[in-house]
């Protein structure tokens, strides 16, 4: 029998608190999760979403944790059951996905593994909160409005708690951290492909410090 709804959530809040930011990664090749991971987290970031958008993704969630158990490792872009059930053995700890449906809803219901769904409107963060995600992710934030979008969310539905992910760079995070109902919020920029391709671990671990001192 899998955890209930509201252990599933608490797990998952511990994630998201560990930093103000948690690393999104689309990976290329597997062999360097490891040391990216490490150097994620010797800039103090340890929730690390690993996007399913490549073939290399789910070897690189297995590799992270096994090697990284400091690291919390979640996959990204699930898009359905067969992406939950494949996160799950891989490893990950949780889910991150870019909105809901009822499929993904009975997943995630059935699985162990915290899911992360996310809303760009009242009405789907309200029909999450009905399912009872009191976590979401609001997606895509920059498009979708920005700060003052969530701003304006907050009053009517104070009882949810977003992470904005989708064009959050080191000096826009700030300000949505500072809103009262972001817990953190997710992004790329922490893990540009060049400095990944380059293996220039020193330098995301220097991003991943810039981004660790932002607080809510
Ligand atoms: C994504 O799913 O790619 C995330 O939203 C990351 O967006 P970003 O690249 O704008 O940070």
């Amino acid at each position: 029998m899998s955890a209930s709804m509201p252990q599933k959530q608490e797990r998952l809040e511990r994630i998201l608190r560990m930093a103000p930011v948690v690393a999104v990664v689309t990976i290329d090749d597997a062999g360097v999760a490891v040391a990216l991971a490490q150097a994620l987290l010797d800039g103090g970031i340890g929730a690390i979403e690993i996007t399913l958008r490549t073939p290399a993704a789910l070897d690189a969630i297995r590799a992270i944790a096994q090697a990284n158990p400091l690291a919390a490792v979640g996959a990204g872009t699930v898009l359905s059951a067969a992406d939950l059930d494949a996160a799950a053995v891989a490893g990950a700890q949780f889910a991150v996905s870019p909105g809901a449906s009822p499929a993904l809803f009975d997943a995630a219901d059935a699985s162990a593994l915290p899911l992360l769904p996310g809303a760009a409107t009242a009405g789907e963060a309200m029909t999450l909160a009905e399912r009872g995600y009191r976590l979401q992710k609001f997606f895509p934030a920059e498009p979708a409005g920005g700060v003052e979008y969530l701003r304006a969310l907050a009053g009517p539905l104070p009882h949810i708690r977003f992470c904005p992910t989708g064009g959050i760079r080191v000096d826009n995070a700030a300000a949505y951290l500072r809103l009262p109902n972001v817990l953190c919020v997710g992004g790329s920029w922490l893990t540009p492909s060049a400095l990944v391709r380059a293996q220039d671990w020193p330098a995301i671990t220097v991003l991943a410090r810039a981004a660790a001192a932002l607080r809510n």
